[in-house]
């Protein structure tokens, strides 16, 4: 019988500031994304819920009927988490829970919303944040927090399996929901990313925009054996960065989305708070390493809840190889 994750949370867990609250916290989210799994399994409630409900979130994605009840089941597992704040994609901004609670949620509650209706794996991506005095009374400040201030970060993925991949700081676990064993249970101990990385992960179709630096980067990467890096390379781009992310967990890897020239991409297209944060948390404590092309993505000072940044994350020599491409070209 494989170890639970109540057991793990609590072993992991005990004795730690706010522990008991983000143990309790991440049982809530586990519950919610049961539901979503169990909505898209099920077929949701009006038949397509990849589709388009009219509105665009704040940061002017189009919100699909998946993404807004995602949404509210992620809404209520904070509230009944006693969270201070809810810092979602699908939310103008900060949504204050509580008075009492110093915890706040950083959440993507629905991501990678263009394959719903493809029936790719998606997921849910959240963050865990302590909560100062100062900042409940200054709710903009929340969310304001570098990534290296967070508690616990994870993501959830919805595809042929329901997996919850955690760290609070002590290595990153995979958990697998089995309603066989009752629940989530224990899949890996500690993820540890593979350092030489054999696959590249991009969106080629922004080729052309991306600055020469990164340009010059791929093509060496494509050029395989022949070219100065002497092998060959494959590449693999889901579109859904919980599935982008768990694959290079599980085999290594080095995902690129790179800022461009057109407007509104100088920043690429993933979120700081909701995406890059998690994401890097769960990478560095898996050994590999995440940044925005050359800055350490969990040292970056945010100024917004739905703030871009560039993301390359993924096997540690090849985000440091990126680095030393764009530092050659400056
Ligand atoms: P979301 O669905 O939460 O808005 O996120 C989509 C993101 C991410 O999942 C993925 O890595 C990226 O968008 C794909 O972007 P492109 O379609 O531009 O490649
Ligand atoms: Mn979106
Ligand atoms: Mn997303
Ligand atoms: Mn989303």
């Amino acid at each position: 019988m494989p170890s639970s994750l109540d057991a793990y949370l609590t072993s992991a867990l005990e004795g730690a500031a706010s522990g008991r609250p983000i143990a309790d916290a991440i049982r809530h989210l586990c519950t919610a994304a049961v539901k979503v799994r169990n909505t898209i399994i099920e077929g949701g409630t009006s038949g397509d819920l990849g589709g388009q409900r009219g509105e665009t979130n704040s940061d002017g994605d189009i919100q699909k009927e998946l993404d807004v009840l995602a949404d509210k089941a992620f809404l209520k597992a904070a509230k009944d988490s006693g969270f201070a704040f809810f810092g979602s994609e699908e939310q103008e901004g900060p949504v204050r829970l509580s008075e009492d609670g110093d915890l706040a949620i950083a959440i993507d509650p629905l991501d990678g919303s263009s394959n719903i209706s493809t029936n790719v794996s998606i997921g849910t991506i959240f963050s865990i944040l302590p909560v100062s005095a100062e900042q409940k009374a200054n709710p903009d400040t929340v969310f304001r927090q570098k990534g290296a201030n967070q508690l616990a970060a994870g993501f959830f993925t919805y595809g042929p399996q329901l997996h919850l991949v955690l760290t609070v700081g002590d290595g990153t676990h995979v958990f697998l929901f089995s309603p066989k064993f009752g629940g989530f249970v224990e899949q890996t101990a500690s993820v540890s990313i593979e350092p030489r990385a054999k696959e590249f992960s991009a969106n080629m179709s922004n080729y052309r925009h991306w600055d020469t630096h990164i340009r010059n980067y791929i093509d060496d990467l494509l050029a395989g054996a022949e070219g100065p890096r002497e092998r060959e390379f494959g590449m693999r781009y889901v579109g859904s960065l919980v599935a982008d992310a768990y694959r290079i967990l599980t085999r290594g890897g080095v995902f690129l989305y790179p800022g461009d020239e057109r407007k509104g991409y100088q920043k690429g297209r993933l979120r700081l708070m909701y995406e890059a944060n998690p994401v890097a948390m769960l990478v560095e404590q898996a050994g590999g390493a995440a940044s925005d092309g050359t800055r350490r993505i969990l040292d970056i000072e945010p100024e917004s809840l739905h703030e871009r940044v560039p993301f390359v994350f993924g096997s540690k020599r090849e985000v440091e190889r990126i680095a030393r491409y764009i530092a050659d070209s400056d």
